[in-house]
């Protein structure tokens, strides 16, 4: 057996390490509704007065809010969500569905006296929607929640604010202005329209419409002068425009991203899939014309499934998706 040296300690002085902070990684804080989607199926929409016999009637988890949630923290995404529910059965299925998909719930509190907002959604077999909701719970969502939420930290300069119009008006005003303060961006779907006080639009970095939503907020029933308008008030405008794509303007110049074909089977939350991509996008550092290619890839596949969480796509199905369109994303 050869003579083997007995193991000696090298002398060595150890400097005084310090470890480096993690990268801050950016946070898609989400501001808006949870409902409970009761969908029905249909030949086509019933007209007032008329009844219609339909194929079938099933419950999903929705809400704009919620749905925005869940696509960008699928698209990949840290997500939080500041939001209310009932005290209810389904309010606490839709807290499951979005644990299940990886949203931080902590500031999804409870009502004691309001349902879990609900929406009646008839969608008809070209795959078009009507829908009806009623706010509940979402109704009682107050600035006293966000600043909850916001004194607890919750947000960081890079982070993005994502909020709609499901919710009190008041509400989404104090929260993007208080983000603004702090240099974290803000993205406003102004879905359902309605008029937008200065104090809110002068708050918004990112205004997401569709078309409808558009006109209802510049009189403008044109959606190339509509966006330049509204572009004069907001840094960036993107308009939606359902299968013929969008479009992103930003100092009245229109950059418009074609869409994709895909077997349509529901257009709700197409709109969600888009925000929540869009939102991803922007937390991961794309500028909005990238962002818009890549969330208009995640709005292509939501059509094709029913329900509006069902068809929202994970970041490696939307990346397959867009390769597959040879879309660089
Ligand atoms: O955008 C689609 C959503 O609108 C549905 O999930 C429904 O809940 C309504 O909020």
């Amino acid at each position: 057996m050869p003579n083997v040296p007995a193991a000696t300690v090298p002398d060595v002085t150890v400097p005084d390490v310090t470890v480096p902070d993690l990268p801050d990684v950016p946070t898609v804080i989400v501001l808006g509704s949870i409902n409970e989607d009761i969908v029905v199926r249909a030949p086509r929409h019933p007209v007032p007065g008329e009844t219609l016999l339909g194929s079938s009637v099933q419950r999903f988890p929705g809400g704009k809010g919620a749905n925005q949630a869940v696509a960008a923290s699928l698209a990949g995404a840290l997500t939080l969500m500041i939001a209310r529910v009932g005290d209810d059965i389904s309010g606490s299925a839709m807290r499951t569905t979005l644990h299940a998909a990886k949203v931080d719930t902590t500031y999804v509190g409870p009502c004691k006296h309001d349902p879990t907002g609900t929406a009646v959604i008839v969608v008809s077999d070209a795959g078009e929607n009507t829908i009806v909701v009623i706010a509940g719970a979402n109704e009682k969502l107050r600035p006293v929640h966000v600043d909850d939420a916001f004194d607890a930290q919750i947000a960081k300069p890079n982070d993005v604010v994502l909020a709609q119009l499901e919710i009190p008006i008041e509400v989404v005003s104090h929260a993007l202005q208080r983000a603004r303060r702090m240099g974290v961006r803000t993205i406003l779907n102004a879905a359902p329209a309605q008029q937008l006080p200065d104090a809110l639009v002068g708050a918004v970095d990112v205004l997401i419409v569709n078309e409808t939503e558009l006109a209802t907020l510049t009189g403008d029933a044109e959606w190339t002068s509509g966006i330049a308008n509204m572009s004069d008030r907001v840094g960036t405008v993107v308009l939606t425009r359902g299968g013929e794509g969008v479009a992103v303007c930003q100092q009245r110049e229109i950059v418009c991203v074609p869409g994709h074909e895909v077997e349509v089977v529901d257009t709700t939350g197409a709109g969600d899939a888009f925000c929540g991509a869009f939102a991803a996008a922007i937390a991961s550092g794309l500028g909005a014309n990238e962002a818009a290619r890549f969330a208009n890839g995640a709005a292509a596949l939501a059509c094709t499934r029913l329900g509006a969480q069902s068809g929202l796509a994970t970041q490696r199905d939307i990346d397959a998706f867009l390769s597959s369109k040879n879309v660089e994303s």
